[in-house]
C-alpha cells in the first residue's frame, strides 16, 4: 500500500508540475481572464437583452455587457483549460510510458491526471468568479463558480481527448480554439438571438453557459443544467483517459519515439517559438536556426528530461548556451539505451536497432548533417562544440552487448570501464571547455570532480534502477557485490529482498557519498561551476537521503528526493551559479584573461610521471650548444621542418623516403633545445592543407606521427619532454588522436621543454575556433563585445599557455610561413634556411638561436627594446 501511495505521489507531483512548467497558460489565467471580464463588462453597453432561460424556463431580461460578460468568462476559461490539459497529456505521454514500465498501476496515473484537472478547473472556476464579483454580485455566487468549473472540465476533458488523438500541438491548440469558439460564441444572446435553439442544446457548453446565467439573478439551483455539463465533461475525460490508457499500453517507446522524429519539424518549430519563446530565442543566440536540428535538441531535451529530475536539474545549472550540448550528449545515450532495452524485442532485433544506429550516425557524422532530427542534433552537437567524439564507436559497441544480453560486470574495474566508456564518449575535457570563458579556468583538479561525480551519478542510476534493470536481466552493479551481500539478482526482478540487501543498498550509497565528497572540491577557480557542483550534489545527497531511509522502496521503483526540499535546493542553487555568473560577467569586463596554465590532457589523479628520466643524447661530433648573452634565449622557437620531398627527389627516391630521413633531424633538434635549454619548440609537422596530398604520402606520414607520438616507439619521450598537440581531430585516425592525448597526459608534469607539436594544425582554423567561443559567449551575453581584447582571443587558442614565438625558423629554402602559428608569431624574428628538412641537425638550431640574439627587437617602438630580445608580454606572463 506504500508502494502505490508513492507512486500515486510521483504522479501527482509530476501532474502538478506539468502544468507550473506550463508558463504561457498560467500567465494567461492570471492576466487574460481579468481583461476578458473587464473589457466585456465596460465596453459593451448595458441595455437589456431578452433570452429564453431554460434553466428557470422561462424568459429572463439581462444586461448584454453581464452575459458577454459571462460568456466570454467561459470561452477564456475553456481555451485554457483545454488548452493545459492538451499539452500536459501529450507531452507527458512518454514519461507515464516509462512509468508503466517500471511498475506504476496505471490507476495513479489516470487518477494523477483527473485529479489535476479537477484542481486547475476548481482554482481557475474560483479565480473567474472572484473577478466577476468585482463588477456585480450574482444572487448565486457557488452556481456560478459551479458553472464556471463545468465549463472548465468539460474542456479539460476535450484537451485530453484531442492530446490522445492528435500528434501536432499545434493542430490540438487550433481545435479547442475552434471547438470553443463555435461553441461559447453561439451560446451567447448577444450575438445569436437563438441561443435557446435544440441544436445548440447538444453542444458541451450549453450546460454550463445555462447555469452561469441563471446565477446572475436567480435563487434556484439549475441541478439539470449542472449535470448536462458534468455529463460532457465525464464522458470526454472518460474518452480522453481510455485513450491514454492505449497509448501507455505495451507499446515500444522506441516506436513512439520513432514516429515522433517522423513528425514535420518545421510544425514544431512553430509551436516551439509560441509556446517557448525564451527557448526559441536561447536557439537562435546559439546560432542553431535548422528546424530539423532544432527538433532534433527538443527530443533531447525530452529524452533527459525523462531520465528523471536530477539529471534534468542539471541542465537548468548550465548557461543557456550550452544547454543544448548537454541535451545532445543525453539524448545520445538515452536514445541507444532505449533501443538496447532487453524488454523489447528479440536479441537480434534489439542488436540490428542498435548497429543501424550508430552505423547511420557514423555515417552522418562523416558528412557533418542528418536528415533525421535526432542524429542531426547529434552530429551538429560534435561539429559545432568540437566534441572529440572518437568513443562513440566504444560505446556503440556497449550498447550492442547490452542489447544482445551479453553484458555482464563481475567486478569494480568492469563496472567503470562500462560507464566510462557509456559516459565519456564526447570527451570531459571538451565539455569542460565550453564552460571556459576569460578568467574562468579548471584545473586537473576541476576535471578529476567531473569524473568522480559521474561515477556518483552513475552509481545512483544504478540504485535507482535496481528493480528495472534486474527485470530486464542485467543488474549493472559488480558481481562481487551481489556476492558478497548474498543478493540475488532474480529476486529483485522479482521485488523481493534476499541476503542482505540492506546492508548493500547503504554500502553503495556510502561510496556514492564518497565519491561526492570529492566532486564538492572542484571549482576553486571556476566559482560558477563550483555552484554548479555544490547544487548537483545536495540533490544526489537529498535522493541518497531518501534511499537510506528506505532501502526497500528501491525494489518498488526509483526512490526520488523529497520534492519540497528538491525544488527548494535546485532554486538556490540556480540563483547562486546565475549570481556567480554575473559577476564573473561584471568582473570579466574589467579585468584582462588571466590564461589557464597548461592543462591536463583528461585530468586523471596520477600525481607524478614515475619513469626515470635521461638527459639529452649529446651531438655525435660531440659539438657542444653556444653560450649565449644573458637574458637573450628566445623562450619560443617554432620550426617549419620543409623539404623533405625535395630532399628524396634529389636522391631519386620516394618522398616517403625524405619524411622518414626528416624523423632523424627532428629527434636531433630536440636533444638539441633540451641541450641548449630552451623551454618551448613548436614543430610544423602537418598542415590542414597537407591532406591535398597523394593518398600514399598522407598515409606514410601518418604513420610515421603515428609512432613519433607512441611513448613506446619513439625514444624521446624518455627524456623530459612535456607533449602539447595543437591542432584538430577532424580526419586524423582516432587512434592517433588517442595515442597523442595519451602522450600529452603522460608527460604532462615535465619541466625541461615543452614540445608543441602542429599536426593537423592551420593557423586560421585555430583563429576562427577561438572567434567561435568568442561569438558564442557574447550571444550568451557573458561577454561583451566592446571587451573582447587579443588576449581574450589568445586564450582559446589551441594551446593558451604557451608563450608567443620569439623566433619562427623555415627550413627548405621557401620564404613563407605557410599558415604557420599566424596569431602567436605576429612579432617573431624570422630566419630561413636553405638546407632541406632532412640535412638539419641540432647545429642549426643553436646558429638560428645565435642570429636571434644579435637582432634589434622593436616591437614598433623607436629604441630595441631593452635587455632581451623578447616580447614584451608573453602569453605566460599575465
Ligand atoms: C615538409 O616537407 C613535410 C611535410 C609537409 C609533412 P615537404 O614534403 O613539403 O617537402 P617539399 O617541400 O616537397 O620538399
Ligand atoms: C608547410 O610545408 C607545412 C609543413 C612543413 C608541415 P608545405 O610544403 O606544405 O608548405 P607550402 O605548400 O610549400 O607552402
Ligand atoms: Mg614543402
Amino acid at each position: 500500500m506504500t508502494w502505490w501511495w508513492q507512486c500515486m505521489g510521483t504522479a501527482v507531483r509530476h501532474a502538478v508540475l506539468e502544468q507550473a512548467r506550463n508558463r504561457l497558460a498560467l500567465t494567461l489565467v492570471v492576466f487574460f481572464i481579468p481583461l476578458w471580464l473587464t473589457l466585456a463588462y465596460r465596453v459593451l453597453p448595458g441595455d437589456p437583452v431578452r433570452f429564453f432561460l431554460r434553466a428557470a424556463g422561462r424568459p429572463v431580461n439581462l444586461d448584454a455587457n453581464t452575459v458577454t460578460q459571462l460568456s466570454g468568462g467561459l470561452h477564456a476559461i475553456a481555451l485554457i483549460v483545454g488548452f493545459m490539459m492538451f499539452l500536459a497529456a501529450s507531452r507527458s505521454a512518454e514519461f507515464d510510458h516509462r512509468l508503466v514500465l517500471a511498475g506504476y498501476p496505471r490507476l495513479c496515473l489516470l487518477l494523477a491526471r483527473s485529479g489535476v484537472l479537477l484542481l486547475t478547473a476548481a482554482l481557475t472556476a474560483g479565480y473567474a468568479t472572484a473577478w466577476v464579483c468585482v463588477f456585480h454580485r450574482p444572487e448565486r455566487l457557488d452556481v456560478m463558480a459551479g458553472a464556471f468549473m463545468v465549463g472548465a472540465l468539460t474542456y479539460g476533458g476535450v484537451g485530453i481527448l484531442l492530446a490522445a488523438l492528435l500528434r501536432s500541438e499545434l493542430a490540438g491548440m487550433f481545435v479547442v480554439i475552434m471547438v470553443s469558439f463555435i461553441d461559447l460564441g453561439l451560446q451567447n444572446p448577444v450575438a445569436n438571438p437563438a441561443a435557446d435553439s435544440p441544436l445548440l442544446r447538444l453542444m458541451p457548453a450549453y450546460g454550463a453557459m445555462q447555469a452561469a446565467v441563471s446565477a446572475v439573478d436567480l435563487t434556484l439551483v439549475p441541478w439539470r443544467h449542472l449535470l448536462l455539463g458534468l455529463g460532457w465533461s465525464a464522458g470526454l475525460t472518460v474518452a480522453g483517459l481510455a485513450a491514454f490508457t492505449a497509448r501507455t499500453s505495451r507499446r515500444t517507446l522506441k516506436q513512439t519515439l520513432l514516429r515522433r522524429h517522423a513528425s514535420r519539424s518545421s510544425v514544431r518549430l512553430t509551436v516551439l517559438r509560441l509556446l517557448h519563446p525564451l527557448r526559441a530565442r536561447m536557439y537562435r543566440q546559439a546560432g542553431i536556426r535548422d528546424a530539423t536540428v532544432i527538433t532534433g535538441y527538443e527530443i533531447c531535451r525530452r529524452l533527459l528530461h525523462r531520465s528523471g529530475p536530477v539529471k534534468a536539474a542539471t541542465t537548468k545549472l548550465l548557461p543557456a548556451r550550452i544547454r543544448p550540448v548537454w541535451w545532445a550528449v543525453y539524448g545520445y545515450g538515452r536514445y541507444i539505451d532505449d533501443l538496447s532495452d532487453t524488454r523489447h524485442g528479440s536479441r537480434r532485433e534489439r542488436s540490428e536497432h542498435v548497429s543501424r544506429f550508430s552505423e547511420l550516425l557514423e555515417a552522418d557524422l562523416r558528412q557533418g548533417h542528418s536528415q533525421d532530427p535526432l542524429r542531426a542534433a547529434i552530429v551538429h552537437a560534435i561539429w559545432t562544440w568540437d566534441l572529440p567524439g572518437d568513443g562513440l564507436e566504444a560505446a556503440n559497441a556497449v550498447y550492442r552487448q547490452d542489447a544482445e544480453g551479453e553484458s555482464a560486470l563481475a567486478t569494480w574495474d568492469d563496472w567503470f570501464a562500462y560507464w566510462r566508456t557509456l559516459t565519456f564518449p564526447f570527451g570531459t575535457k571538451r565539455l569542460l571547455n565550453l564552460l571556459t570563458a576569460p578568467g574562468l579556468a579548471f584545473t586537473p583538479r576541476d576535471a578529476e570532480a567531473l569524473r568522480a561525480w559521474t561515477d556518483a551519478l552513475n552509481l545512483l542510476d544504478t540504485l535507482r534502477d535496481l528493480r528495472e534493470d534486474a527485470m530486464e536481466g542485467f543488474v549493472k552493479l559488480p558481481a562481487t557485490v551481489l556476492d558478497e551481500y548474498g543478493v540475488s539478482s532474480e529476486d529483485l526482478a522479482r521485488g523481493r529482498a534476499s541476503g542482505r540487501y540492506t546492508d548493500m543498498v547503504r554500502a553503495m550509497t556510502a561510496r556514492t557519498r564518497q565519491w561526492l565528497d570529492r566532486t564538492a572540491a572542484a571549482g576553486s577557480q571556476h566559482p560558477p561551476m563550483a555552484a554548479a557542483l555544490r547544487t548537483v550534489v545536495d540533490l544526489h545527497r537529498l535522493e541518497l537521503d531518501r534511499i537510506d531511509q528506505s532501502p526497500h522502496a528501491l525494489l518498488n521503483g526509483p526512490s526520488r528526493a523529497h520534492p519540497v526540499r528538491f525544488h527548494l535546493t535546485l532554486a538556490r542553487g540556480r540563483h547562486r551559479v546565475a549570481r556567480a555568473w554575473r559577476h564573473h560577467a561584471r568582473t570579466a569586463a574589467r579585468t584582462p584573461a588571466s590564461i589557464p596554465p597548461p592543462r591536463s590532457a583528461e585530468g586523471d589523479p596520477t600525481p607524478h610521471d614515475t619513469q626515470a628520466l635521461l638527459p639529452p643524447v649529446p651531438h655525435p661530433s660531440g659539438v657542444r650548444p653556444p653560450v649565449l648573452p644573458p637574458g637573450r634565449m628566445p623562450q619560443h622557437v617554432a620550426v617549419i621542418m620543409d623539404g623533405n620531398g625535395r630532399w628524396a627527389t634529389h636522391r631519386g627516391r620516394p618522398r616517403t623516403a625524405g619524411h622518414e630521413a626528416g624523423q632523424l633531424a627532428l629527434r636531433d633538434v630536440v636533444h638539441g633545445a633540451l641541450e641548449i635549454g630552451l623551454p618551448c619548440l613548436s614543430l610544423y609537422a602537418f598542415s590542414t592543407e597537407n591532406w591535398t596530398r597523394p593518398a600514399t604520402e598522407v598515409e606514410a606520414l601518418l604513420r610515421i606521427f603515428q609512432d613519433g607520438l607512441d611513448m613506446e616507439t619513439e625514444e624521446i619521450w624518455q627524456r623530459d619532454i612535456r607533449l602539447r598537440w595543437s591542432g584538430i581531430p577532424d580526419g586524423m585516425p582516432s587512434e592517433m588522436v588517442q595515442t597523442a592525448r595519451r602522450t600529452e597526459h603522460a608527460t604532462r608534469n615535465r619541466t625541461a621543454l615543452t614540445l608543441n607539436m602542429c599536426l593537423n594544425y592551420g593557423g586560421r582554423a585555430e583563429i576562427t575556433h577561438a572567434a567561435r567561443a568568442l561569438a558564442r559567449q557574447a550571444a550568451a551575453g557573458t561577454m561583451d563585445p566592446d571587451t573582447i581584447t587579443p588576449r581574450h582571443v589568445a586564450a582559446h587558442l589551441h594551446q593558451p599557455g604557451l608563450p608567443e614565438v620569439d623566433l619562427l625558423i623555415r627550413t627548405g629554402g621557401e620564404m613563407r610561413t605557410s599558415n604557420f602559428l599566424p596569431w602567436q608569431s605576429t612579432y617573431a624574428e624570422l630566419v630561413f634556411l636553405d638546407t632541406l628538412w632532412p640535412d638539419v641537425d641540432r647545429t642549426h638550431l643553436w646558429q638560428a638561436i645565435d642570429t636571434y640574439t644579435r637582432r634589434d627587437r622593436r616591437f614598433g617602438a623607436v629604441q630595441p627594446s631593452p635587455g632581451a630580445p623578447q616580447a614584451p608580454g608573453s602569453v605566460d606572463g599575465l
